[in-house]
C-alpha cells in the first residue's frame, strides 16, 4: 500500500479518528487529513512518532521502496524463533542427506539463494530473495540496496582456488548481506560447499568459538586476517561426516542465538 493508505490503515486498526491520531502525533487535524488524501507525507519526526505509536500497539510498519506493509507483531516471538530453528535446522539436515547441497551452484549468489530459499521457504516470505531494504548490525551498514546487485556480480567473479581466496569471497558476501535475515546461517553452508568442492575440506564449526567468530566477522570488512586465522585450524577433511555437519549446523545457529534444538534430534 502507499503512504496514504498505510496511515489510514493504522488509524482504522487502532480505532482512532483523524483528530485523535493528530493529537497523538502532535500534528494538526489538517495534516493527518492531507496525509490520508495523499497530498503530503509525514516528515521524518512524525514518521518516527507514528512508528512508536504502532510499536506500543503491537503493530509494525515495514517499508520497501516507498511501499508499506503494516503487520501485527507476533506476541510470542519466542515461539516463532523456536519454530524457525526447528524447521530450518531440519531443512539444513535434508540438504546434506539428500545430497542437494552438492547439486547447487557453488560460489555464486544463485547458489546462496538456493540454500537460503531451501532453509527458510516455510518461514520467511523473502526466502531466497535479494533484500530491497538497507540493513545494519552494530555500527556496520551492509551494502546499500542500490549497490547490492553490482556487489554480487563482483563477488561471483572472485577467485575461489585457495583457502585465502575463499575466505575473502565469504567476507565480501557478508558485507553484501543479500537477505533481510538468515545471512549468517545460509552463508556458512555456502562457504562449506565452496571449501568442499575446491579443497576437499569443510570447517568444523563446533571448533569455532562463538565470541571469537563474531568478533572476527565484525573486524572482517576492515581486516580479514582474524577470520582467516580462526577458521583455518578448524578445517577438516571429514566432508562426508554427518556428525561433523550436524554439530556444525548447531554451532552456526548458536552464533545467532538459536540454541533450543539439536539437529541430530530433528531427523524424521
Ligand atoms: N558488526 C558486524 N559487521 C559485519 N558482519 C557482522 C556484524 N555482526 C554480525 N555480522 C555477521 O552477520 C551474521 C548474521 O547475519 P544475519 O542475517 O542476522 O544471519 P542469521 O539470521 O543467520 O543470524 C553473523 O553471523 C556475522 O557473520
Ligand atoms: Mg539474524
Amino acid at each position: 500500500m502507499n503512504c496514504a493508505q498505510m496511515i489510514k490503515d493504522i488509524r482504522c486498526r487502532l480505532g482512532l479518528s483523524q483528530m485523535e491520531l493528530a493529537g497523538l502525533l502532535q500534528v494538526s487535524f489538517a495534516t493527518v487529513n492531507r496525509w490520508e488524501n495523499g497530498r503530503s507525507k509525514p516528515a521524518p519526526a512524525a514518521m518516527q512518532k507514528l512508528r512508536e505509536l504502532c510499536r506500543s500497539c503491537n503493530l509494525q510498519i515495514l517499508e520497501d521502496q516507498g511501499l508499506y506493509h503494516v503487520i501485527a507483531i507476533k506476541e510470542d516471538t519466542a515461539y516463532f524463533e523456536r519454530e524457525e530453528e526447528r524447521i530450518s535446522k531440519k531443512k539444513a539436515l535434508e540438504l546434506f542427506d539428500t545430497g542437494m547441497i552438492d547439486a547447487f551452484e557453488t560460489g555464486t549468489f544463485k547458489g546462496l539463494a538456493q540454500i537460503h530459499g531451501y532453509l527458510f521457504s516455510e518461514i520467511y516470505d523473502f526466502a531466497g530473495k535479494m533484500r530491497s531494504v538497507n540493513i545494519a548490525k552494530g555500527n556496520f551498514r551492509f551494502a546499500p540496496v542500490l549497490y547490492l546487485k553490482p556487489a554480487l556480480d563482483h563477488i561471483e567473479k572472485m577467485p575461489q582456488d585457495t583457502f585465502d581466496h575463499i575466505i575473502e569471497k565469504y567476507v565480501e558476501m557478508n558485507v553484501a548481506h543479500p537477505f533481510r535475515e538468515g545471512n549468517g546461517r545460509s552463508m556458512r553452508i555456502w562457504l562449506d560447499a565452496i571449501l568442499k568442492k575446491e579443497l576437499g575440506q569443510v570447517i568444523d564449526w563446533s571448533k569455532v568459538d562463538k565470541e571469537d567468530y563474531l568478533l572476527a566477522m565484525q573486524r572482517s570488512p576492515v581486516k580479514d586476517i582474524e577470520i582467516k586465522a580462526l577458521l583455518k585450524p578448524a578445517l577438516t577433511d571429514r566432508i562426508h561426516d554427518r556428525e561433523v555437519y550436524m554439530k556444525g549446523i548447531d554451532a552456526s545457529y548458536r552464533y545467532e542465538g538459536y540454541n533450543v534444538y539439536k539437529t541430530e534430534e530433528l531427523k524424521e
